[in-house]
């Protein structure tokens, strides 16, 4: 069946029929309706999926039939990068769909940054979802998640953010004026340029004394005592958008699969993501391979790496042995360790979405690797000089590939997507500290955080305000 009967099919259903969310712990399966809201199982408190009787909806034959829909770019819907596939999340009905124009991204060949990964030629790409609207990969889950607010009568949404989601649910809430956003964010861990877009936008800025962990902790329960719709990834619709992120990576690549996605970990939200859109397509038959997923910590911030590289915790057909996590964090707790990263997107201890990217990493035969701030701000400096500009988190990602091309886990010839998460302009004061000739300022941004030099550093020179002086030193230094 072609896709336009497809859209007019889904059109006349209510979503209800063929949506729902369910357990994902396979030994519990319990299901709810697409119309409740809820962040966890009924039964047992675990995460939950969104999920679909896919027997009714007419899913395309082919990938390559979604190229249909570029002609239907003067529609806002097909020319969001996330509802042009609204065929693989039919949550809502077409005619309730949200948009802000999200999704318009770039999958950059990078054969410099690709030198520097040690990859041959042709082989390194960048997903850089630094163009969405609000500036980061946020727009693509936010989307689905405001869309599913507003389609059960949300009037009021609020997350806990290291900066990058409470901008993009500040930036739906103003652009549409359809709710009222409230965010929590942790005490002098927000970068300046993620807070100013949250402050213009009017959102309800509430910042808390602790960390993005303990904002996380609080938001969950204030959303639930005030009847708040909580936006976070620990939110299934959320991670619906996301998996977007990689139906475009295909699309930029004709439709074949690549063998590596390379991505920052923080609360696990897009790597859980990739995985179950991977699993579908796979499911459906779309795809024939499954590429392998690597998340990248900082080290700062590396639960996942400890929990998976380090203590053996596997999703384990769905019996993952939790009690590993749990130990981790009391152990966190005793110690008093806190998550200390420069890159501040991704400085979270305690992962909401762990049990769905452990189901991930299986499925995709994963690997998890950390990262120090050296190695992410060093990456972030060759990004940028390739023309792509990143935030320090989205870095994380070049810097992983880099290590795992040297330990000979990724082939030279490999095909290897690396996600840029964020947008360079988020977070300019690590990156003009990197740059900067002040040593002073170089220290106090990031010595503590055990970043010693800057070796792709591009200096700004300092010149008297002197005609010659000026032209002597634009010809001895270009
Ligand atoms: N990169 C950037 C730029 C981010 O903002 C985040 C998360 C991540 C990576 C990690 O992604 O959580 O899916 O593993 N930022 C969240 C926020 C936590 O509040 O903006 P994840």
């Amino acid at each position: 069946m072609k896709i336009t009967t497809n859209i007019n099919s889904l059109l006349r259903r209510t979503n209800s029929e063929l949506a729902f969310q369910r357990c994902i712990n396979p030994f519990c399966g319990t299901t709810c309706a697409v119309t409740e809201v809820r962040t966890a199982c009924p039964k047992c408190g675990d995460l939950l999926d969104v999920d679909y009787d896919w027997s009714l909806v007419d899913i395309p034959s082919s990938l390559a039939e979604f190229e249909k829909h570029w002609q239907q770019r003067f529609s806002p819907v097909r020319f969001s990068g996330v509802w042009r596939f609204h065929e693989l999340l039919p949550f809502a009905p077409i005619d309730r769909l949200i948009t802000a124009g999200e999704g318009q991204t770039l999958l950059q060949q990078a054969d410099a940054v690709g030198r520097f990964v040690g990859m041959q030629p042709g082989k390194l790409y960048l997903q850089y979802e630094g163009m969405n609207p609000s500036g980061s990969f946020k727009d693509n889950g936010m989307v689905a998640a405001f869309t599913h607010a507003r389609m059960i009568g949300a009037s009021r949404a609020a997350c806990a953010s290291t900066g990058n989601t409470s901008a993009s649910l500040a930036m739906y809430c103003s652009v549409t004026q359809l709710m009222r956003a409230i965010i929590f964010i942790g005490s002098g861990k927000i970068s300046y340029g993620k807070l100013s877009q949250a402050l213009e936008y009017g959102a309800l800025t509430v910042q808390i004394a602790g960390d993005f962990d303990d904002a996380m902790q609080r938001v969950q329960e204030v959303a639930k005592d005030l009847g708040i719709y909580l936006v976070n990834s620990i939110n299934p619709f959320r991670l619906e958008g996301q998996k977007t992120v990689m139906f475009r990576v295909l699309e930029a690549l004709r439709w074949e699969v690549p063998d590596w996605i390379v991505v920052p970990g923080g609360n696990l939200g897009n790597s859980s993501a990739f995985g179950k859109a991977f699993y579908e397509l796979y499911k459906l038959g779309l795809i024939e391979r499954i590429p392998r997923l690597a998340v990248i910590n900082a080290a700062g911030a590396d639960t996942l790496y400890q929990l998976f590289e380090k203590r053996g915790l596997r999703w384990n057909y769905g019996k993952p042995a939790m009690e590993i996590a749990c130990h981790y964090y009391d152990e966190l707790d005793r110690d008093h360790r806190k998550a200390d990263t420069i890159a501040s997107a991704i400085e979270i201890n305690r992962p909401v979405n762990l049990k769905k990217c452990l189901r991930a990493l299986e499925f995709c035969d994963g690997v998890v690797r950390r990262v120090s701030d050296q190695e992410i701000l060093d990456a972030k400096a060759q990004v940028g000089a390739g023309g792509i500009g990143c935030e320090p988190a989205s870095a994380a990602s070049v810097a992983g590939a880099r290590l795992l091309r040297q330990e000979g886990v990724i082939a030279s010839g490999d095909r290897v997507v690396c996600i840029l998460t964020g947008h360079q302009l988020k977070d300019p004061t690590a990156t003009v500290a990197y740059h900067t000739a002040d040593q002073d300022k170089f220290n106090e941004v990031l010595g503590s955080r055990g970043v010693s030099r800057a070796a792709f550093a591009n200096r700004a020179v300092a010149v008297p305000n002197e005609l010659d002086a000026i032209i002597k030193a634009i010809q001895l230094y270009s």
